[in-house]
């Protein structure tokens, strides 16, 4: 068992005096804390401040999120990526709203049974917003539970998460919204993950076991898990008249309902492009390459090479998976329409290249 008198008081006087300011940290607003703390899952305080900031001054609320449109919500949403996470966002505020009186209960186990809400936000929910004693282990909280100890569990198991859950609960003090972000906060700027942990500053530094072994980058053990799929793309950017192609995808699987620009399985030429669209009665008039891109979700990794394609569109009809392609403006395509972090490289591309053509076409100053 962990020494209260060793971990829980020097680690919470050391976040008195030390812990970060955070726009929606200390706000009294559940809304706030649930938000927030989705966010932080795929990305750091300081990418997730500028977006808390334009979501909660559009959706200042649960009723507000529960009525968003989805399109709507996925823009707001979009380049944070893990776009399941905001539909699920909307989904609970939806519950919420019919049978919570559009609140966030307090309670873990109601908590866990919403959409999107995992053992992590709940017990961040329960302790941040609402002070009662429910623990809130990320992976920050791993690593420092694994080297404080210096147990050589591996933290990709679910055990190991339970039984560290567990040690927390034994040592829960009175502040529990605090003691969970103490421990998320040293594991965020002194505990860090790579690179060398600055143990000099750290509260816990005396009694952490692994410190004393002079062996902290040892810990955490994390078994890897296989390696991603790879997959090669090449992606399309059909434009016509000034405008692009854009298709919506599927409402299953990767990127579900988000906008994307068309891309063919495999890396293919520029002739075997002209070939394939030809073929589908599109004439091309000019292709441009746009270069390599790489995008690393969960699971698989994309592999892209990009194409501008001007074409020209005489019997669209003709081919059946043109239908579904929209063209607009770049400018639409940034103001509009949800396009996720993977095509970004592309669009600002195209961005780069209007720019271009536009200093161009405009006349010389004086
Ligand atoms: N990381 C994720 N949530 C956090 C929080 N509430 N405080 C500090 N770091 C965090």
């Amino acid at each position: 068992m962990i020494n209260q008198n060793d971990f829980v008081n020097p680690l919470l006087k050391w976040y008195d005096k030390n812990k970060r300011e955070m726009v929606w940290r200390d706000k009294n607003n559940p809304y706030f804390t649930w938000i927030s703390e989705i966010m932080l899952q795929q990305t750091r305080i300081e990418a997730a401040t500028d977006y808390f900031i334009r979501f909660t001054e559009e959706l200042p609320d649960i009723e507000s999120l529960a009525k968003v449109p989805q399109e709507r919500l996925l823009k707001l949403w979009e380049g944070l990526g893990y776009y399941n996470r905001a539909k699920n966002l909307k989904k609970t505020a939806e519950i919420l709203v019919e049978k919570y009186d559009a609140k966030l209960p307090e309670d873990y186990d109601t908590l866990l049974t919403l959409p999107g809400i995992g053992p992590y936000t709940a017990g961040a929910i329960a302790s941040i917003a609402y002070g009662n004693k429910a623990p809130a282990v990320d992976g920050n909280v791993l690593r420092v539970m694994m080297r404080y100890q210096a147990c050589a569990d591996d933290i990709s198991k679910m055990t190991v998460r339970r039984e560290v859950e567990q040690q927390l609960m034994e040592i829960m003090p009175e502040r529990p919204g605090d003691f969970n972000q103490a421990i998320m906060e040293l594991g965020e700027v002194v505990c860090i993950p790579n690179g060398a942990p600055l143990c000099e500053v750290c509260p816990l530094g005396e009694t952490c076991k692994a410190r004393q072994r002079e062996e902290v980058e040892k810990y955490p053990v994390k078994i890897e898990k296989k390696p991603r799929k790879i997959e090669k793309r090449t992606v399309i950017i059909l434009s016509q008249n000034g405008k692009y192609g854009i298709s919506k995808r599927e409402e299953k699987g990767l990127l579900a309902g988000l906008f994307e620009f068309p891309s063919w399985e495999g890396n293919i030429t520029k002739k075997e492009i002209e070939i394939g669209l030809q073929e589908k009665n599109i004439s091309v008039k000019k292709i441009q390459s746009l270069g390599a891109a790489k995008h690393i979700f969960s699971h698989i990794e994309w592999h892209m090479k990009g194409y501008l394609v001007e074409v020209e569109f005489r019997a669209p009809e003709q081919w059946e998976d043109m239908k579904k392609i929209q063209f607009v403006t770049s400018r639409a395509l940034q103001e509009n329409y949800s396009l996720p972090t993977a095509f970004r490289t592309y669009r600002e591309k195209i961005e780069e290249i209007e720019k271009i053509l536009e200093e161009k076409s405009s006349p010389e100053p004086l």
